[in-house]
């Protein structure tokens, strides 16, 4: 998909709001995840958006996305943003990510999806490369799920590990003496 960005686009610094880039991003996926489902799909996770570099308005911003890996109902689609100075015809890259969706069916079930043809192999690379990372994800859950601090207490541990961070904790004594 091939977008100009017009001055409505601009965030207060005159720039291209991340947050529309985004939106934009999520239909592309939308687009591409469907293509191959034949269904509807819904986003279920975005990975890591790095903005590389501002979009000024005026450019030509293009969305390259690819089904690189399917699961049972899930798909994940990579993506590769560039913007084009339309007048110097320089292009710069500005975002890669990739979008996990999940294929549902006209009653809101999930389905499975077809399974998907690597016809090279920078194909293979790409759905071995989002396994990988499937399962560095699952992992990373289980791990992440001892952090989750929702019986948060202040302890001494704590204090140890704020030390030497930016900040100054300035508690009410009542909400000190909880801990
Ligand atoms: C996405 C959704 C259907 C998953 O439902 P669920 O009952 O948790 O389903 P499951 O746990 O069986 O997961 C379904 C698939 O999604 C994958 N998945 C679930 N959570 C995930 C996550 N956080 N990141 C990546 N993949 C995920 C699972 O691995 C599974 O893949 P597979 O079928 O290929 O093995 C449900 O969470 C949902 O409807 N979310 C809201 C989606 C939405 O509204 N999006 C925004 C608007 S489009």
């Amino acid at each position: 998909m091939t977008e100009l960005m017009i001055p409505a686009y601009a965030n207060f610094g005159g720039k291209i709001h991340g947050g529309h880039l985004l939106s934009l991003m999520d239909k592309v996926a939308y687009a591409c995840a469907s293509r191959h489902a034949g269904t509807y799909c819904v986003t279920v996770s975005v990975d890591t958006v790095h903005f590389l570099k501002p979009v000024e308005v005026g450019e030509l911003v293009s969305f390259q996305a690819s089904v690189n890996y399917v699961g049972n109902s899930s798909l994940v689609v990579g993506m590769r943003v560039t913007s084009e100075n339309v007048q110097t015809r320089v292009v710069n890259h500005t975002n890669t990510s990739s979008f996990t969706m999940v294929a549902r069916s006209e009653d809101g079930q999930k389905v499975q999806v077809p399974p998907l043809i690597l016809e090279t192999t920078d194909d293979v690379r790409r759905f071995f490369a989002a396994l990988k990372r499937r399962e560095l994800r699952q992992r990373n859950r289980e791990t992440m799920k001892a952090y989750d601090h929702s019986d948060f207490r202040l302890s001494g541990e704590v204090g140890a590990a704020l030390t030497d961070e930016r900040c100054v904790i300035q508690l009410p004594e009542d909400a000190s003496s909880n801990s």
